[in-house]
């Protein structure tokens, strides 16, 4: 299924490699409101000019009221057209936060050593501070959870990094890296077991759906810094 999509997408690239050759050569976009070749109703090759009103007189005003703009060359091969496809067909952003504790141990360098070696993208980081208000409105989905007050007061206690994260699979595959919530349940090598001291202090949070990664995402970042 990924592979015929893949296809598919080598080519919808192509088509739209072809329009922008088009584009670049007279100007115009293929298709734009062009009629097919046999609908044009006037003797073709009889005139420099066409005769005024017809399609093909349109069609010559627009090419010159529209002169191609100097554009870079872009050679696409098949092999780049697919790295470049694959990446936008399937990586996955995900959200996560080197949290207060691990920030304060000095474990930060760590974690996003482990996590680019994993490899993810770091799109974007900042390192920062939260009020307990913002903590709060992080975390609403617990806030009847009878953790939320020391999860909120913890998380607003010192400097966090939070991230956005890319890679396929980004969201499962980073939730793997972390190990389970509880540091004492995580498994060997996981960020968790290596840098969390319990469960309300576990060095790191990471989105666990995609929902909820768009909705972290958007609480911490704007559109620009998402690049
Ligand atoms: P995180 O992945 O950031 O999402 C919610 C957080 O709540 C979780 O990590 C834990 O740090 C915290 N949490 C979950 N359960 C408990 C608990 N029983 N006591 C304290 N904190 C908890």
């Amino acid at each position: 299924m990924k592979a015929l999509r893949l296809l598919i997408a080598v080519e919808q690239a192509r088509d739209k490699e072809e329009q922008r050759q088009h584009e670049r050569q007279f100007g115009v976009s293929l298709g734009m409101d062009a009629e097919p070749e046999d609908s044009i109703d006037e003797p073709r090759g009889t005139s420099d000019e066409p005769d005024p009103g017809s399609f093909t007189h349109r069609f010559v005003l627009d090419v010159r009221a529209h002169p191609p703009l100097p554009r870079p060359t872009v050679h696409y091969t098949e092999d780049s057209a697919l790295f470049a496809l694959r990446r936008e067909i399937l990586s996955q952003r995900t959200f996560s936060i080197v949290k207060p504790d691990a920030v304060r141990k000095g474990h930060t360098g760590a974690i996003l050593a482990q996590i680019e070696k994993a490899g993810f993208k770091i799109v974007s980081i900042k390192r920062m501070s939260i009020s307990k208000a913002q903590a709060e409105g992080f975390y609403y989905v617990h806030a009847a959870r009878p953790f939320f007050r020391e999860l909120t007061e913890f998380m607003s206690s010192g400097p966090i990094f939070p991230m956005v994260l890319e890679k396929d699979n980004a969201i499962a595959d980073l939730r793997k890296l972390m190990g389970a919530t509880n540091p004492a349940q995580a498994e060997e090598g996981t960020i968790r077991k290596k840098f969390a001291a319990s469960i309300g202090e576990n060095a790191i949070h990471g989105s666990d759906a995609e929902e909820t990664a768009a909705f972290e995402i958007g609480y911490f970042f704007a559109g620009i810094e998402l690049k």
